[in-house]
């Protein structure tokens, strides 16, 4: 028997968006902004100097970042960063890549770098686009070298026509746990960690949840 996919996971629908033109189409126009606020960007920057996949260290380091735009959010520039994306005009704008992408990986999840050559993939607000996301975290695993994190980060804001509908209509916690169930789908990697990175009491910004998990 197969091991599990998306479809025996996840009820019909689930993958389902709104707006079902091409990606192209939505995502045609620049948008040169920031899509959380100040205290969760910062949260993202914090964890990825925690998690040293930055070029804090001064070690080389060669980052993938997926679905990215004109910034990765990293407080010091990795050696190498490769970043990935449907628009090129945001990614020309980013000044830490040294590598662009332009790719819809809606239309096709297969990543065209070679196995185990990414010391880190990361992924900031966007995972909850991905129509085929097992098969893109497939293949992040495929490019991470072993002991390389994945880092999903996620916040409650979006482009709701875009979103699919099981992670629209589920709630924080919700969220989580898929983000985590798509990672244990896709194989690979250590069992995934699950953090809120900004407070939990009081906190009026933008929450900034995490899902980490280690190629084995
Ligand atoms: C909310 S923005 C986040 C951008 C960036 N990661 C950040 O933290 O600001 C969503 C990004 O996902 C990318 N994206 C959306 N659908 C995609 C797809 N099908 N394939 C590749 N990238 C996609 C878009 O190019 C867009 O820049």
């Amino acid at each position: 028997m197969s091991e599990p996919g998306a479809q025996d996971v996840f009820p019909p629908g689930f993958f389902a968006r709104e707006d079902e033109r091409t990606d192209a189409t939505f995502y045609g126009p620049p948008r040169l902004v920031t899509h959380i606020d100040d205290g969760a960007v910062a949260a993202v920057s914090d964890l990825y100097a925690e998690l040293a996949v930055d070029g804090s260290s001064g070690e080389p380091r060669r980052v993938l970042d997926l679905m990215s735009s004109w910034i990765s959010h990293l407080r010091v520039a990795p050696s190498e960063l490769v970043v990935l994306g449907m628009n090129a005009a945001e990614l020309e704008a980013n000044p830490q890549a040294t590598e662009r992408v332009v790719a819809d990986l809606n239309a096709d999840p297969r990543l065209t770098f070679p196995d185990a050559s990414f010391d880190a993939v990361l992924c900031c607000v966007s995972v909850d686009y991905l129509v085929r996301p097992v098969e893109v975290l497939r293949e992040a695993a495929r490019v991470l070298r072993p002991g390389a994190p994945l880092v999903l980060t996620f916040s409650n804001r979006c482009f709701p026509t875009k979103v699919v509908a099981g992670w629209l209509y589920a709630d924080e916690d919700g969220r989580c746990a898929i983000a985590a169930t798509y990672v244990r789908l896709a194989g690979g990697f250590g069992e995934p960690e699950i953090s809120l990175r900004t407070p939990a009491h009081r906190y009026r910004g933008d929450p900034l949840y995490a899902v980490v998990a280690r190629r084995l």
